[in-house]
Formats: C-alpha cells, structure tokens, sequence
C-alpha cells in the first residue's frame, strides 16, 4: 500500500525590502545565493516601481514567471511582443536562446509584483522564445469548501492547467476562508515554498503557523511517491505556491544569463553584443 507523504515547513523567513531608487523597492523572496534548495528556481523577486526603473535588457537561458500582486504592467520585446498585466495575472516567459525585453508600470502607476526565474534543463536552454499570459480569468479554477485554487501551471486535485512547461513546475494562487482547510498535492521528487500574501495559517504536517509576509519552505519528500502539503486558514488566506522538479545541473549565473558552463556565458554576451538576440 502507498500513502500519501504528508510535507512540513522546512524553514519560515521573512523578506527584506530596501529602497534601491526613489521610485523602486525591492526584495528577495527567494535567495539566489540558495539556489541549490530551490532547484530549479533561482530566485523570486518583490518589487514595488514605477515607469523608468528598469531599461530594454537581454535573458538567456532561463524563464521569467512575473505574478502581477497590484498595477498595471505593460511588456514589450525585441519580437514584436506586446501586452499588459492586470493583478492577478501572470506571463511565463520563456527567454530561451535569446529576449531582450522591457517591463514598464504604465504611466503614474505602482507595480507591486514578484518575478520568479525558472532555470532550463540544458536541452533547452536554446529554446525558441515564448511567451504565455496567463491571465487571471482564464486560469482553471478548482473549488473546495471555504477555499478556491487557480492553476497557473501544473495541476491541484486533478485539475490540470495547460500552461507548457519545459521544466516541470506547479504555481498555484491558494483562496482560503478562515476555518476552512485544503491541501496541494505535489510529486514526491518537487522542490516547493509558499508565499503568504495575505492573512494568516497553519502549514504542513506540523502546523506550523505564518501569516502575510512569510515565505516557507517545504520539507523534501521521497523520490517516486505522491505528496501533499496542507493550509488551513486562520485568517483569509491568500497563498503562492510554486514547486517543481529541480534540474541538478550545474549553474552558471551571470547577470541576466544562466548557463551550464562559463563558455556559454562568454557566448551568450559575444551573441549579445552581435546582435543575435535581435534575430
Ligand atoms: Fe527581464
């Protein structure tokens, strides 16, 4: 018989933020220097900022995951790529072998978001580029007592979205009213943390409480089996979970591109600097 692995939190921290312009503040979610513990995500990061904090700048290598919390955000790339976010959505972009992008507030606006990067498998780092907006009201939604999840990839309780990955990833938005309890299920071998963005709960198979503000880690299951993680609400909860396979390749990370060797990296500038993000 196999039972279904319960997970706990394997640690609760808190976001830093600090001013880094008068019109931008920012934080990490999840620590770059971590990334081992979060494979194959390489970082999350909170940002507060208005038009004119970020430049047109190149990815390679990676996958961008930008989770609108507040503002409209408008996106433009060197492909003719153009689009607006309004809370709540999200846009999984895959910048594969090569992007160079902009993600402005529109005029006189704050954009609250978090951006998380998703590491590609080596096969693919060269990947076509793409882009996914996944919004808000489109995303499959699945219902249970006092809670809601939206599937922004991945599956929850068999629901399954048809968002395309590359690598393996789960990221669901978790709606939960006070009393009410719900649990994500997760395959056993997934690397996973929450981000509590509103209210208050009580997490995994220990209970552990943590309210807006905190990010959690989940505890390692084993390889090969199902598991689930439990949130129960103690006030209206508003969760993001995103979990997934991690790669267990060697990183190269160098500004804007992440590699598997530090050749790549040199490619990736000579590529840049000749203009074949452009092609
Ligand atoms: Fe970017």
């Amino acid at each position: 018989m196999t039972s279904i692995q319960q997970r706990g939190i394997e640690r609760i921290w808190t976001v830093e933020h600090r001013q880094n312009s008068p019109i931008h503040i920012a934080g990490m979610v999840l620590d770059p220097n971590k990334m081992k513990e979060s494979d194959p995500f390489l970082f999350l990061a909170e940002d507060w900022f208005k038009k004119g904090t970020f430049d047109f700048h190149p990815h390679r290598g990676i996958e961008t995951v930008t989770y609108v919390i507040e503002g409209k955000l408008e996106h433009q790339d060197n492909k003719a790529g153009k689009g607006e976010l309004e809370p709540g959505d999200v846009q999984w972009m895959t910048a594969g072998r090569g992007v160079i992008h902009i993600e402005d507030p529109a005029e006189e606006e704050t954009v609250h978001s978090l951006q998380l990067w998703v590491n590609l498998p080596r096969e693919h780092k060269m990947a076509e580029p793409r882009y996914q907006n996944l919004r808000a009201k489109d995303m499959p939604v699945r219902k249970e007592d006092g809670a809601l999840i939206r599937i922004f990839s991945g599956s929850s309780g068999g629901i399954q979205s048809d968002t395309k990955n590359y690598v393996p990833v789960t990221m669901v938005e978790i709606n939960v009213e006070p009393g009410a309890m719900v649990t994500q299920d997760l395959p056993g071998d997934y690397n996973g943390f929450m981000y509590i963005l509103e209210g208050k709960g009580l997490f995994g198979k220990n209970q552990t409480e943590a309210e807006k503000g905190h990010v959690l880690l989940l505890e390692k299951a084993e390889t090969g089996q199902a598991s689930e993680i439990s949130i129960k609400s103690v006030e209206n909860l508003r969760v993001l979970l995103y979990a997934g396979r991690p790669l267990n390749e060697p990183i190269v990370a160098r500004g804007p591109f992440v590699m598997n060797t530090e050749e790549e990296i040199r490619q990736a500038y000579r590529d840049y600097m000749a203009g074949k993000f452009a092609e």
